[in-house]
């Protein structure tokens, strides 16, 4: 049997990652500025993260959720009090697109409506209903094509209030910062008139923080920069370091009922010890706070380096606009070694570990300079 043929991929067989260095089958390092896709949170093999899966394996890996899991209460404790959401209730899943399924659900099953309304830009995943409020024609097939959604502009409110006024929507879904779409910002203004049409017009608002949340932008979710909060907020990528665990924050207005959600694997034993290790890690090594002060001296020396306009950023999620995207990325991975990803035709993503220090951060610099000249 052979592999589906469906990624682009490099040429590069990676055999261990360490803190931000990977390496190759060959002993050749290089630096995560990526993390697979923003998963990487508190680094690769963190001694914490090991400790707490080789134990937890050591004991039982796996049971469904026929039975009580002690740990899942201990996760969502821990994740109550680092997201200030000590009210919520979780339910753990496996994956973002899965955590935004069960997100858009829920909110029907609440309000007894179907539409939703999304994003001009978004990427909410690759299932049925989180594929109908991603805006990427290309991504779909007809069998995508029955949902109720619509799309508004970004920073909308006068349009946001016209589909509300309508009566038929069940949800709002946004992303606390647009991930695939190159980095973009919601403004503040804009989310805080979102969660107060929403609650006139009795529909849920729904925070995707699946790329932006888990400390990446300074706080533990990108819409907390607004002070707002959300109905339903949706996490996976950093939640597990790597471990495929994604979780939903619910309303306790939401109520569950035995058969509402479910899942075989969501919540099992090994999963929430990555879980509650990567909070743990989080909390202990204040990565949220080093989230932003890295975060934000990258910010200020790649503006110096390719003008303000070209830079969108909030702590660790980087958006930066070159002409020549494809060429500097090659070249940061090919010449200097750095796993960097991209958005769309022009803009090169950095979604290091939130372990990144200040030095690996001058290193990019340095190197991204040299890089960006040399072009
Ligand atoms: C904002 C956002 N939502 C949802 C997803 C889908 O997550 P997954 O690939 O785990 O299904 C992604 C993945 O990139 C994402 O960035």
């Amino acid at each position: 049997m052979q592999l589906f043929n469906t990624y682009t991929k490099y040429d590069i067989n990676l055999v261990s990652g360490e803190g931000i260095t990977l390496s190759d089958a060959e002993g050749k390092e290089y630096k995560d500025f990526y993390g697979g896709h923003g998963v990487i949170s508190i680094g690769h093999s963190h001694p914490h993260y090991l400790f707490r899966l080789e134990n937890q394996l050591k004991c039982l890996g796996f049971y469904s959720n026929v039975v009580e899991n002690k740990l899942q209460d201990q996760l969502a404790e821990k994740l109550g009090e680092l997201s200030g959401y000590t009210d919520y209730n979780l339910f753990l899943c496996n994956s973002g697109a899965e955590a935004n399924e069960n997100a858009l659900k829920l909110a029907a099953f609440h309000t007894g409506k179907s539409k939703v309304i999304a994003i001009k830009g978004a990427f909410h995943g690759r299932t049925g209903g989180a594929l109908a409020v991603t805006d990427n024609i290309k991504l779909a097939s007809s069998y995508n094509a029955k949902h109720n959604v619509v799309f508004i502009e970004m920073n909308d409110a006068a349009a946001l209030k016209v589909e509300l006024e309508k009566g038929d929507v069940a949800a709002f879904i946004i992303e606390g910062i647009q991930g695939v779409n190159g980095v973009v910002i919601p403004e503040t203004k804009f989310l805080k008139q979102a969660e107060k049409l929403c609650k006139e017009y009795k529909a849920l608002l729904i925070l995707d923080e699946i790329q932006s949340g888990y400390g990446r932008t300074g706080k533990f979710f990108a819409h907390q920069h607004a002070n707002i909060k959300a109905d339903i907020t949706t996490t996976a990528k950093g939640m597990g370091n790597g471990f495929p665990l994604a979780g939903v924050l619910i309303h306790p207005k939401l109520e569950g009922k035995a058969g509402l959600l479910g899942t075989t694997f969501g919540g099992n034993h090994l999963a929430c010890a990555a879980g509650i290790a990567v909070l743990e890690v989080i909390k202990e090594e204040n990565l949220i706070d080093n989230a932003a002060k890295v975060g934000q001296y990258l910010k200020d020396e790649i503006k110096l380096l390719v003008g303000d306009e070209a830079v969108r950023a909030e702590g660790l999620m980087i958006g930066i606009d070159l002409d020549n995207k494809a060429e500097v990325k090659s070249s940061l991975l090919f010449d200097k070694s750095y796993f960097t990803g991209a958005s769309g035709d022009k803009t090169l993503r950095l979604l290091p570990p939130l372990t990144v220090t200040m030095a690996d951060a001058k290193a990019f610099i340095s190197d991204f300079s040299s890089v960006i000249k040399k072009q």
